[in-house]
């Protein structure tokens, strides 16, 4: 109760002013991106989302803050995003709701992001002894490869780090990158369109790449935005050019379960939604994730670690997956 009252004025202050925040984002995105052709705006997205976690306490992502806070990526603006972040958590102490700082092991689809992050998170740590390699496939503004565990991992057992991406969003990072300060000589940036060119064959070009070494592929929010034949070669490429203990991570998405309505925004957003992991009738969904992953690696990859997307209590349509060479 002594707490209401201060919370609740500071929400009244702040409400105009996080609409006019609001407002000013949404104008300035659409304008940006429509301005820079090729940049990825989910990968923006999902830096927000980083940014949104750091700043709530839900997920230590200094990186991401200094991605933002460089001031590069033009459709961004630090201090509308702070605003708006001061608002939601403002809200959250008048109503005792969460609307920001979500949990990730909530049912609200704000933790499915967070939910995601851990995850990668989580399945990479698990390799930092074992692996030679780092490629990070669609890597947009992830910043896994700044986390302080990779880069200690990787000076200690002299990791190699590529992060792979389409040429215009990495062009981008690149800059976001040196403007932030942050120290990237230990990642070898490859531009490729996975749709015109093998990445295999991108990589290859890379003096420290090595095609036989044992290798953790993170491929984070990207399969669902590539035609099934690019993501059929990615998963066979992986389980027969690599060794065994090389593992691929990924999200997925099962799009018979989503309304057209969604499929048609992400295809006016740009960047629409083209491959699935759909339910098959009379199989057990994890039966039918096994063969996902056995059809495309030739029976040569298995799932070791996996995880659903509940939200709402509406049931399971998509999830995250890491499969290991066997
Ligand atoms: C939703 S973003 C995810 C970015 C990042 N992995 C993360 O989790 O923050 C999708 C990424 O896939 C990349 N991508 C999509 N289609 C691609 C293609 N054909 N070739 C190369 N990259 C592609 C985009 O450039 C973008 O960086």
């Amino acid at each position: 109760m002594m707490n209401f009252f201060p919370s609740t004025l500071r929400f009244i202050a702040l409400l105009p002013i996080a609409t006019v925040a609001m407002l000013y984002s949404g104008i300035l995105f659409v304008l940006y991106s429509n301005a820079t052709p090729g940049i990825s705006r989910t990968a923006i997205n999902v830096l927000t989302q980083r940014y949104l976690c750091h700043s709530t306490g839900i997920k230590e992502d200094l990186a991401a803050q200094k991605f933002i806070r460089s001031g590069r990526i033009k459709c961004l603006s630090a201090t509308a995003m702070d605003i708006i972040i001061a608002a939601g958590i403002a809200l959250e102490n008048v109503t005792g709701f969460t609307v920001v700082s979500v949990p990730i092991d909530s049912n609200s689809p704000m933790a499915l992001l967070p939910f995601r992050f851990k995850f990668f998170e989580q399945a990479l740590d698990e390799e930092l002894d074992t692996i030679e390699q780092i490629v990070v496939l669609g890597a947009g503004f992830d910043t896994t490869t700044f986390r302080p565990s990779v880069v200690q991992a990787a000076g200690r057992r002299n990791i190699k780090i590529f992060e792979v991406d389409n040429p215009i969003t990495q062009q981008v990072k690149k800059e976001v990158v040196e403007k932030s300060g942050l120290n990237a000589s230990h990642i070898t940036f490859v531009p490729c369109d996975f749709e015109k060119t093998s990445w295999l064959e991108a990589l290859s070009h890379c003096q420290e790449f090595k095609s036989k070494a044992r290798t953790y592929f993170l491929w984070e929010g990207v399969m669902y935005y590539l035609t099934e034949k690019a993501v059929r070669e990615t998963i066979n490429t992986v389980a027969t050019e690599f060794p065994a203990g090389t593992s691929l991570a990924f999200d997925y998405f099962r799009l018979d379960r989503f309304a057209r309505r969604y499929l048609w925004a992400m295809r006016l957003y740009g960047e629409p939604l083209l491959s699935s992991i759909d339910t098959r009738e009379s199989q057990d969904f994890r039966e039918t994730l096994d063969d996902f992953i056995s059809e495309r690696s030739d029976g040569k990859m298995r799932i070791t670690k996996q995880g659903s997307y509940q939200y709402f209590n509406q049931g399971d349509f998509g999830g995250v997956i890491k499969a290991l060479v066997a």
